[in-house]
């Protein structure tokens, strides 16, 4: 199949014809009728080696890997250091990710402050992005030629919101800074930085896997923004700032914080399926289910929801599991609308210890992984991403 033809609409419903409005672009003719597929549904804008989701028999492959296997064997570093470079790290590779990640952990005092100048009733979203946006101008310039200089830079990036995010929620709770330990790896520290003690194994094997789950999906909303600032040669702080600004909604990754939102008013499993007939009736969106790609399943579900599981068990937390199973029973009853990983993830995080408002940022510290590794790959073959529109407002017409 040629990209042309994967790039026909898949779904009707998202395209609309608009009769000869569409402008002209350098010198060539527009077409009559121009498709205009709304939302990008079905679209394919590049081609990537990054990663592969396939909707048909619900995989994620990362450079080749499926994600469940990642997931299973794998630390959170060496599925970055995957990402960044194509392949997973040899022994001393992986020493030296570690050893530049565990040197970049500390909280920069210009970040800090920066942070203490917001309020707390701030979203962490709003603060994580402004935290990033603080460090950018703290880089020395961007050179967007220069691969190496970006490789650095988003290992940097990798390895300091953690520190953001940990401060953030310890801020809120009226906690003071914990300082990292260079003695434990990514997800031990983070959680010890946000907690100030040592996660126990349920918990932290829990936490590794959501992190390598979340941290590259293709050309989704937020990493497509990513790429299409990146293609203006922008530099990579810009890229991931805009890319948090996407990621926030509730649409993408600010699922995984309405999900716990939606626990709470549902309050208990008994009352799921009655719930639930309420809000289809009043036409809400239920969070953390649906996919763009996905529609028999998300691949990533099936690991997120055994994590899970081993979480309720640990926390005692029966009610919780009952909670995810009824309400996906019902809607899979009434609509055949299947979880993303939102789903899972959103009950796992309260579960770990985590504010509701802090799951998406925990999103962002895993998923800048995927960003940075496609801002990459934009950088390699740039080709300014610019679309076009078809004008739909008034005819042409003049001051009198
Ligand atoms: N709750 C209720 N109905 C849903 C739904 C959901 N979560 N997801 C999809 N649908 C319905 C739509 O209402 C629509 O129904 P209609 O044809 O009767 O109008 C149909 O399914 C197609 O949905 P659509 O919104 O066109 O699909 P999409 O590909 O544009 O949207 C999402 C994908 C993710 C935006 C959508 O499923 C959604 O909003 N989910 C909730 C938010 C979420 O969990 N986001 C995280 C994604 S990883």
């Amino acid at each position: 199949m040629t990209q042309s033809d994967q790039a026909r609409p898949t779904n009707g419903e998202h395209t609309e014809s608009h009769q000869g409005e569409q402008p002209q672009q350098g010198g060539r003719e527009a077409p009559e009728a121009p498709d205009v597929r709304k939302g990008l549904v079905g679209v394919v804008v590049d081609t990537t080696k990054v990663s592969a989701v396939d909707p048909v028999s619900s995989s994620l492959l990362y450079r080749g890997y499926p994600v469940q296997e990642l997931a299973e064997r794998c630390s959170m570093e060496q599925v970055a250091h995957l990402l960044w470079h194509g392949e997973l790290p040899d022994t001393d590779e992986l020493a030296a990710l570690e050893a530049t990640e565990r040197e970049n952990r500390a909280l920069q005092p210009h970040v800090r402050a920066a942070v203490d100048a917001l309020p707390t009733t701030a979203h962490p979203m709003d603060v994580v992005r402004t935290a990033v946006s603080v460090m950018g101008a703290h880089e020395p310039p961007d050179d967007v030629t220069y691969q190496a200089q970006l490789a650095d830079a988003s290992l940097r990036l990798f390895a300091r919101l953690p520190a953001v995010i940990a401060y953030d929620q310890r801020r809120r709770r009226g906690q003071d800074v914990v300082e990292p330990r260079d003695d434990l790896g990514y997800a031990a520290n983070f959680l010890h930085m946000t907690f100030g003690d040592l996660p126990d194994d349920v918990v932290l094997d829990a936490f590794r896997v959501s992190l390598i789950l979340y941290a590259e999906h293709s050309f989704n909303a937020s990493t497509f923004t990513a790429r299409v600032i990146t293609s203006t040669l922008a530099d990579l702080h810009s890229a991931v700032v805009g890319a948090i600004g996407a990621l926030k909604g509730p649409l993408h990754g600010g699922a995984n914080e309405a999900v716990m939102a939606t626990f709470e008013e549902v309050g208990d499993a008994s009352r799921a399926e009655a719930w639930l007939d309420e809000a289809l009736a009043s036409k809400r969106k239920i969070m953390g289910f649906g996919h763009r790609v996905y529609k028999h399943g998300d691949s990533r579900v099936p690991t997120m929801k055994a994590a899970l599981d081993r979480l309720v068990e640990h926390t005692d937390r029966a009610d919780l599991g009952e909670l995810y199973d009824a309400l996906e029973a019902a809607m899979t009853a009434r609509k055949g609308i299947l979880p993303n990983l939102d789903y899972p993830s959103g009950p796992a995080y309260h579960l770990m210890g985590f504010d509701t408002a802090t799951f998406t940022p925990l999103f962002v510290a895993s998923r800048v992984v995927g960003w940075t590794a496609h801002v990459a790959e934009q950088r390699a073959a740039n080709a300014l991403i610019r679309p076009l529109s078809a004008y739909t407002g008034p005819a042409e017409r003049h001051l009198r």
